[in-house]
């Protein structure tokens, strides 16, 4: 076992990409009688704990699920304290990202956000974009079922101003027009706060990821809940729709490949 640097995890079972749905917050605020503001703003401390943790591990990339485009229709305060943390958020965390190489972007319609969260994004994501570390990505005001849609509307305008053949069209033309495009294969989903669905992730990226549910909510949601479905992940057998014996075949390919491409130390 290749064990991560102060985890006890095996590095070479770890998953690269990561998606995280991060619910429960309104019921952890809830249950403590307190504003669904107040889960929020706890929410905003675990994204912090949970980054520096999948940095830390070395995982690629990290996608976390922080406003869907269903949220919009929540009530107007509850909408423009999401919207005030957010614009906290990025500008309390921009220090941490660049120092710690983090590659910073965002998925999900741009069109829905307010000039100012836009600025301080697309200045992030600038000077953010030829770092070399970890793809931290935030969902915001995203959808599946739209970015999808929104895939195939650049694809058939780019069809019928004759830039792509539509016999061109295949999964991986398809791919480069999602707004996750530049990110690795996804691995696993977590869920938090005992649901077990999807409530428009990913749809497309997850065709063969691992699914976790975690019965915490996201507030209370920490590092070790976090290492536990890790772990839980490197258990799992993925077959990619393969048999056993081709996928034990298809693993130890991949572990050469990797193992080929380690820095060799002397
Ligand atoms: C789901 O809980 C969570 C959200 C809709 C927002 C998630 C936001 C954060 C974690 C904080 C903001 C993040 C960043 C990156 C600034 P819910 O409100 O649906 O909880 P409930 O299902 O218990 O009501």
């Amino acid at each position: 076992m290749k064990k991560s640097p102060g985890f006890d995890l095996d590095s070479s079972q770890l998953p690269g990409h990561v998606g995280i749905i991060m619910d429960g917050n309104g019921r952890w605020a809830k249950s403590r009688n307190l504003p669904r503001l107040a889960g929020h703003r706890k929410g905003v401390e675990r994204v912090d704990e949970i980054t520096e943790c999948a940095c830390k591990l070395g995982l690629k990339a990290l996608t976390l699920f922080a406003f869907s485009n269903e949220n919009w229709k929540r009530p107007e305060d509850e909408v423009t304290g999401l919207m005030g943390l957010l614009r906290w958020y990025l500008r309390s965390e921009r220090r941490k990202i660049l120092d710690n190489n983090i590659v910073f972007r965002i998925i999900g319609d741009r069109r829905k956000l307010s000039s100012d969260i836009l600025d301080q994004v697309e200045r992030l994501e600038a000077e953010t974009e030829s770092n070399t570390g970890m793809c931290l990505t935030i969902a915001l005001s995203y959808g599946s079922r739209s970015e999808i849609v929104r895939a195939v509307a650049k694809l058939a305008t780019e069809v019928a101003e004759g830039r792509v053949y539509a016999s061109d069209i295949d999964e991986e033309l398809f791919e480069s027009h999602l707004d996750t495009a530049p990110l690795p294969e996804l691995d696993l989903v977590i869920r938090t706060s005992g649901e077990s669905r999807l409530s428009n992730f990913l749809l497309y990226q997850a065709a063969y990821a691992e699914l976790s549910f975690e019965d915490a909510r996201w507030p209370d949601f920490n590092q070790a809940l976090f290492c536990d479905h890790l772990r839980r992940f490197g258990q799992r057998e993925r077959r990619f729709g393969q048999t056993s014996e081709q996928a034990a075949a298809r693993r130890q390919v991949v572990g050469a490949q990797v193992a080929a491409a380690e820095p060799k130390v002397n």
